[in-house]
């Protein structure tokens, strides 16, 4: 083999590895748990957005409550942007989905452990991602909604992201209801 042949392979070879390294890494530093951004982020950003409109039923008839006033609309839309930030944090490769031995079980037997769950986002990361995306895409409608301050928008809007939550759920928090 000429000498000028070996050192093209050589380098080939060394930028294949590079490569492959710069695959790897990733230049994020994902610390809190999936478990602790369901509940310190997503869960009271989206509960605030939620209870922010209602049609509530009293012995004097039905009342709307939505946000009237702009900061009314403005605080709103920031819980909203933090869900919808939220949702590319869950893309974010090497999360942890819960602390050693945290309990993953909300309502009773059928959520999955959490290194079942684990293992599962792990063989099927391009769906977990593609639901994270369906969050993203839903808060963005509801986005649009606020900036509209259009209350019977947000309600709709409202619900399509209580089904991205769901889809996700389902799919990799408590798959054994759906086959149920
Ligand atoms: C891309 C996937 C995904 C999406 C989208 C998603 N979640 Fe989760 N969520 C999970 C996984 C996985 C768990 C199970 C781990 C755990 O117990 O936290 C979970 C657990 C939770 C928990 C339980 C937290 C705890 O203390 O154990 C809550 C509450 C929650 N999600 C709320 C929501 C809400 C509300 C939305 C939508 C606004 C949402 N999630 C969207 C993946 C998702």
């Amino acid at each position: 083999m000429k000498k000028s042949t070996i050192i093209t392979f050589a380098i080939a070879g060394l930028m294949l590895s590079f490569a492959s390294q710069a695959k790897d890494a990733t230049p994020f530093k994902p610390t809190a748990t999936i478990q602790q951004i369901m509940s310190s982020i997503v869960d009271p950003n989206i509960d605030f957005v939620w209870n922010s409109v209602a049609t509530i039923s009293t012995k004097d008839g039905v009342e709307e409550r939505s946000p009237h006033t702009d900061e009314e609309w403005a605080e709103v839309k920031k819980h909203a942007l933090t869900v919808l930030e939220a949702s590319n944090l869950l893309v974010i490769d090497g999360r942890k989905v819960a602390e050693d031995g945290a309990n993953t079980a909300s309502s009773g037997s059928t959520e999955l452990q959490a290194l079942e769950i684990q293992k599962l986002i792990k063989t099927h990361k391009s769906e977990f991602n593609q639901r994270a995306f369906g969050l993203h895409d839903a808060m963005q409608l509801v986005v649009k909604a606020i900036d509209k301050k259009d209350t019977e928008e947000l309600i709709r809007t409202g619900g399509l992201v209580d089904k991205a939550c769901e889809s996700c759920h389902l799919q990799f928090w408590y798959p054994i209801r759906k086959s149920k």
